[in-house]
């Protein structure tokens, strides 16, 4: 678990730092970007509904992309992929990404 943790503490230093609107998301639309301080994955899944998590890998601490074709986060490390809202899909994380109160119970 010590290496996650690493990567986590690496991967929040190179995650954007640029704030943005998540109203401004269009349908099918995803980043990883800074919300209220607080770096997120945040997407507009394709019922309209606006879904945050964290995007940092449950596996190693990579940090995941969002896959437009797909509608997923995937994270390139290893293949991990999880749903619009986090949940895992399949791959190494046997874990869900974190929401975003877990991630402040975290810090
Ligand atoms: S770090 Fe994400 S799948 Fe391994």
């Amino acid at each position: 678990m010590q290496q996650r943790q690493v990567m986590s503490n690496y991967a929040k230093r190179v995650l954007p730092v640029e704030e943005i609107d998540e109203s401004e998301l269009e349908i099918g639309e995803g980043s990883v970007s800074m919300i209220d301080r607080e770096h997120v994955a945040v997407c507009r899944d394709q019922n309209g509904e606006i879904n945050r998590c964290s995007p940092i890998c449950k596996h190693a601490g990579g940090v995941v992309r969002w896959n437009a074709a797909a509608g997923t986060w995937d994270c390139p490390v290893h293949g991990g992929r999880y749903a619009a809202n986090g949940d895992r899909l399949y791959g190494p994380p046997t874990e869900s990404l974190d929401q975003p109160k877990e991630q402040a119970a975290k810090r």
